[in-house]
């Protein structure tokens, strides 16, 4: 049974792997038997997450690229086919989680509009675009999106973050309904609160913010792996168009950080 979890000689390109959630799917993918490309703009984080998945024996590259860039995306994509000749799956996990803070809508300015969108949601749109005529010619693929639970409800003075987040949600229906026939399925994992290098999820503010969320607790990045590599591996097969909250029961609970009440902090 869990030969099915193997991602033994799986290939598989994720952006924003550097750090954060995507550099703890990364090693745990590594871990149940992938290669990892590793994409995001700056070179030394994927660099140093590159090194962390070739120790544990597989093979890794790291690859600068914008995501928003559709010059980047291709070279991206170009230099993984003729390195590793295969794409399995794609994880667009690339956003802006601290720099896209609220603002009033009239302080919002064309290019942070078109920046926040472009980054949240259209650098899944270009990935996948990228690559999923390849997946089809090779048999099929998996493209999994990260979105968020502001992809589901609004949140006070969040535009860009919210509307990408919700784009990313629709964008994952329109291409299950449509790459399934290719064996693509696309399927979108929905993290909550989860803290990663620049707060400790046990300081006293996790802890805070952790008893607003049905489980007691924030999440930990770590426990983002098991679902990336379910959602990367053979045992998904037959999930599409689904979406997996990975927060603690805060959508269930109806927990909702909009900064009306009950008022939470929203930076993390
Ligand atoms: N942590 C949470 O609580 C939480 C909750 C809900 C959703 N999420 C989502 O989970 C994903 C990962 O977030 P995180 O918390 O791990 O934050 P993070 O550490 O800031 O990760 C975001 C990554 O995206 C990359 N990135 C940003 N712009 C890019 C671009 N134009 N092209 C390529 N890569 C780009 C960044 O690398 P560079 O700066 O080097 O490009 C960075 O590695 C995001 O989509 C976020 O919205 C996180």
């Amino acid at each position: 049974m869990l030969e099915k979890l193997s991602l033994k000689n799986k290939t598989i390109v994720i952006t924003g792997g550097g750090t954060g959630l995507g550099k703890e799917m990364c090693l745990a993918m590594a871990r149940a038997g992938a290669d990892l490309v590793i994409a995001a703009r700056r070179l030394e984080p994927i660099k140093e997450v590159a090194k962390l998945v070739q120790d544990l024996g597989r093979r890794s590259l790291a690859i600068t690229t914008d995501a928003t860039n559709t010059s980047d995306v291709k070279t991206l994509f170009e230099t993984t086919l003729t390195e590793f000749g295969k794409v399995d799956a794609l994880f667009n996990n690339a956003g802006i989680v601290r720099e896209d803070s609220p603002k009033p809508i009239w302080d919002i300015d064309d290019e942070n509009w078109r920046v926040g969108i472009e980054v949240n949601l259209s650098t899944a749109f270009y990935c996948s675009r990228e690559i999923s005529k390849h997946m089809a010619e090779n048999g099929g693929g998996k493209i999994i999106n990260i979105a968020s639970g502001f992809g589901f409800r609004g949140g006070r003075d969040n535009y860009m973050y919210a509307a990408g987040k919700g784009g990313i949600v629709n964008l994952t229906r329109a291409m299950a309904t449509s790459l399934g026939k290719y064996g693509i399925t696309a399927n979108c994992i929905v993290p909550g609160f989860i803290p990663t290098e620049i707060s400790d999820p046990d300081s006293k503010r996790s802890k805070e913010r952790g008893k607003f969320i049905p489980i007691g607790r924030v999440g930990k990045p770590s426990e983002m792996g098991p679902l990336a590599v379910y959602l990367a591996s053979e045992a998904s097969d037959y999930m599409n168009g689904e979406f997996f909250a990975l927060d603690g029961g805060a959508l269930a609970g109806g927990i909702a950080p909009t900064l009306h009440a009950p008022e939470i902090p929203l930076e993390i």
